[in-house]
């Protein structure tokens, strides 16, 4: 379903491995958003070697989140491109209570104001099994599971014949880490977002990705 143009500027929130990624590519076939995602532009930086993906690969290594003020400005600059001026999906951001306040300034200075947070919710025994078989397309990015969602022949991928590879974050020590990580600094935004009545929940936990996007598209279409 492709859907007309109205000003949406939606959050997508939810724990590692909670399908953010897997549902944010199916909002952008429909609803024609930029996905703006911190992990693939700090994972871009990391691969470029530049100086803030230097900075950044630290944290991310461990599971922890990389500072606040970098990863603001990343976003800052990005939203200020032309295609993020009528709409756009964060994924991945914010992750911080801090981070959610710079960006309702941010968009409160251009007289705009976050209009959706679609929180997935996965239960944490599921996590895990997911984040352990998650493989991405080195070539498209495209998202797989080797128990989910496998691929068609194994380690190849079944849009670009590209090979299949695993995040460095996705080992046992770093994924229970990021959980961690998740519930101190991040669920915390459930409850801020709730307050300004923005926030709408899809369930995740043992559900096809489309029957979880049925959910996100029915929000997202309020
Ligand atoms: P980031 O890249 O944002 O990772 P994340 O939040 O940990 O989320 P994931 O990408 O792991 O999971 P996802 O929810 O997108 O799930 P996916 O769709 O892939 O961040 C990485 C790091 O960067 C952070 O740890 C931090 O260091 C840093 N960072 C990023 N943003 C930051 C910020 N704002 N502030 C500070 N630091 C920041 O799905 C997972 C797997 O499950 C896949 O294999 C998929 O095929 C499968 N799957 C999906 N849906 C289903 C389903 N319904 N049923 C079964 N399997 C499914």
């Amino acid at each position: 379903m492709k859907v007309t143009p109205a000003q949406r500027n939606v959050i997508l929130l939810g724990a590692p491995g909670a399908g953010k990624g897997t549902q944010a590519e199916r909002i952008v076939a429909d609803f024609g958003l930029p996905h703006i995602s911190t992990g693939e532009m700090l994972r871009a930086a990391v691969a470029n070697g530049t100086e803030m993906g230097r900075e950044a690969q630290k944290y991310m290594e461990s599971g922890a989140l990389v500072p606040d003020e970098v990863v603001i400005g990343v976003v800052r600059e990005r939203l200020a491109e032309p295609d993020a001026l009528a709409g756009f999906l964060l994924d991945g951001f914010p992750r911080t209570i801090p981070q959610a306040e710079q960006l309702d300034a941010m968009l409160a200075g251009a007289g705009r104001a976050v209009t959706h947070v679609v929180l997935i919710d996965v239960p944490a025994d599921e996590l895990v099994q997911r984040l352990a078989g998650r493989r991405s397309c080195a070539g498209c990015g495209k998202l797989y599971n080797v128990t989910f969602d496998p691929p068609k022949t194994e380690g190849v991928c079944d849009v670009c014949g590209g090979q299949l590879t695993q995040r460095a974050d996705d080992n046992e020590e770093t994924v229970r880490n990021r959980l961690a990580v998740y519930e101190e600094q991040t669920a915390p935004l459930i409850g801020y977002y709730t307050e300004r009545g923005v926030l709408e929940s899809a369930f995740g936990g043992g559900k096809l990705p489309d029957e979880v996007y049925a959910q996100v598209e029915r929000i997202l279409s309020d």
